[in-house]
């Protein structure tokens, strides 16, 4: 970390934003501890995430648990496939991401896609080091290392479970159960806002990359063939996007469109991806990311995930660096299919035809008493064996006999054994998986990318100040108030009073009344307060109504305003 990050870290756990957990034990590494303005700026983030994301769109939240038993993630490919690439120091012992090492030590910028032996060779190529140490890695084997955290269900540990790696198992699992709730029409969409678990190999950049971190995750259950968003909502959103295309080309650049443009080009393939981002864009800019330092980078094909049949990163710039701050991938029914076939449970909606069909199904009703004694014992396992083709593959009955596997071995069952036939029927639907469009939060790289982009240094008077100009929607305080001096009881009880009757019309507020008020000034200053309010004598002594002086953050700026009207005025500046 250096400049920026560094400046940040500081000041983060100078004024209460947050800081590494555990201190009095040494620490743990990838853990943080969010304090009192951490704790109300994250809070802030979630409630505007929750507001657009979910109350905007008429979405479902849900709250499932963190920890799942273990045959879920065998379902969902993380158990086998959630790894990364690890390799340790042969002096130190330290651990390292090997697939980082290569990115910050060659021009390759996507090592993670790389197979493992060719991520050794290349440590042993470029002579990688130890960038604890310096001991030398080029002979060191890399491993596939899981990230998921394990723990045991229950006493006597028969059972093993994980914490969640990311909170949208929790929705698909539970599928079956809130389809029922949108009344089985779709699209619908999920949202969960929730811790997830990540044993990272090398947390790093504070908050970034930790162990624990919070999601705030959409998973948006549509039919492929008949849904599509409402894009004219986002048409004219102005976007800056770095494609596959771009990224590939010699001196690729970035493309400045609109999500209109870019889905129409085919530059963004699917359209509620695109739809998504537009979103995504008015929420970023809303709670305060600087837009010059903000892009959408669609994943090269071998950096996506599993499940991914298409991903966009929204990105911010931070200290030179660009961060993932959001996932918006295709998952097409990866998921509710897997869930389905490991699960016992129906993961599928129906879909109803616009007019009925006639369609052909076979009609299988074997003679017992013939098929016993030519099958013996595997004739209920014949029979079985029949119905499950019926079901899967009628054509399969259009003639006078039958294949069907059974205990591995091929057996031919004639029409008058089995007793078949193909019928004809009327259907109103069918039953289909519905497909899967996933924006993807990481709330902790939302807090930390609001605070870079609004940390900021001038002169007042002839003093140098640090601010955060930190957006009224998520400042962990709305109001600063003070008496100008903390030993006239008149200006203290007065000042009492505007906290008071502030926070009773709903605003967060801080009474300060040690220091000079320049020092109070520059305390709220640094944690982002836009607006403080003095009491002073000059205030309460005029012949009208009692006012107070009210200096905006950013500006420095100051106005007098009655006291009976701070609430109201105070409220039309932090909306408009
Ligand atoms: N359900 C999809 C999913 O989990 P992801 O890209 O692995 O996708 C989504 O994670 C977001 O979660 C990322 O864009 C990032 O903001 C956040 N995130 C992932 N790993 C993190 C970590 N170790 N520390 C902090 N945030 C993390």
């Amino acid at each position: 970390m250096s400049g920026e990050g560094e400046r940040l870290a500081e000041l983060a756990k100078r004024r209460g934003y947050f800081f590494g957990a555990s201190g009095a034990y040494g620490g743990a590494a990838g853990f943080y501890t969010f304090g009192p303005q951490g704790a109300a700026l994250k809070s802030n983030v979630e409630d505007a995430w929750r507001d657009r994301f979910t109350v905007r769109e008429g979405n479902f939240e849900i709250e499932a648990p963190t920890i799942m038993p273990e045959p879920v993630f065998e379902a969902s490919g993380h158990l086998d496939g959630f790894d990364d690439m690890l390799v340790e120091c042969p002096d130190c012992g330290e651990s390292h991401r090997a697939d980082h090492l290569i990115e910050d030590n060659t021009s390759i910028e996507d090592a993670e896609s790389l197979p493992v032996a060719d991520v050794e060779d290349l440590l042993g190529d470029h002579g990688i080091r130890c960038p604890n140490c310096g001991g030398d890695l080029a002979e060191e084997a890399v491993t596939q290392f899981n990230l998921m955290f394990e723990t045991t269900i229950g006493p006597g540990s028969s059972t093993p479970g994980y914490l969640r790696p990311e909170t949208a198992q929790g929705i698909f699992v539970e599928f079956p159960r809130i389809k029922e709730y949108a009344r089985n029409s779709l699209p619908f969409g999920v949202t969960q806002i929730g811790r997830a678990y990540r044993n990272e190999i090398s947390p790093r950049k504070s908050i970034v990359r930790t162990r624990e971190f919070t999601q705030a995750e959409l998973e948006q259950f549509v039919d492929p063939e008949r849904d599509d968003p409402d894009l004219d909502r986002v048409a004219d959103v102005e976007v800056t996007l770095y494609p596959v295309t771009e990224q590939e080309a010699d001196g690729g650049a970035y493309v400045e469109t609109t999500i209109g443009a870019a889905v129409e080009e085919g530059i963004v393939g699917d359209a509620w991806i695109g739809y998504f981002l537009g979103i995504a864009q008015e929420w970023y800019e809303g709670v305060g990311v600087d837009t010059d330092r903000f892009r959408f980078r669609q994943h090269l094909p071998g950096e996506r995930a599993h499940y991914a049949a298409d991903c966009w990163d929204a990105e911010s710039e931070v200290d030179g660096d660009w961060i993932e701050v959001a996932g918006f991938a295709y998952r097409g029914d990866y998921d509710l299919s897997k869930h389905a076939e490991y699960g016992d449970d129906d993961f599928t909606v129906f879909r109803e035809f616009e007019e009925p069909r006639t369609v052909e199904r076979a009609v299988v009703e074997p003679d017992m008493s013939v098929l016993g004694p030519e099958y013996g014992s595997e004739a209920a396992d014949v029979a079985a064996a029949l119905e499950e083709l019926a079901d899967r593959n009628p054509a399969a009955f259009d003639g006078d006999e039958v294949q069907v596997t059974v205990g591995g071995e091929t057996r031919t069952v004639d029409s008058d054994v089995a007793n078949f036939r193909i019928e004809e029927r009327t259907v109103n639907g069918e039953h289909i998986t519905p497909h899967v469009i996933e924006p993807s939060f990481g709330v902790d790289r939302t807090v930390y990318t609001l605070l870079a982009h609004a940390y900021r240094e001038d002169e007042v008077g002839d003093e140098t100040r640090t601010y955060l100009s930190l957006s009224p929607t998520v400042a962990p305080t709305d109001v600063g108030v003070f008496p100008l001096v903390s030993n006239v009881p008149e200006l203290v009880d007065r000042a009492e009073g505007v906290v008071d009757d502030l926070r009773r019309a709903g605003f967060s507020v801080t009474y300060d009344d040690s220091g000079s008020i320049g020092r109070r000034y520059r305390r709220q200053d640094e944690v982002g307060t836009p607006f403080c309010v003095t009491v002073d004598r000059d205030g309460l002594e005029g012949d009208g109504p009692d006012t107070v002086t009210v200096r905006e953050r950013d500006s420095a700026r100051q106005v007098r305003l009655p006291i009976e009207s701070l609430s109201t005025e105070l409220e039309a500046v932090m909306d408009g």
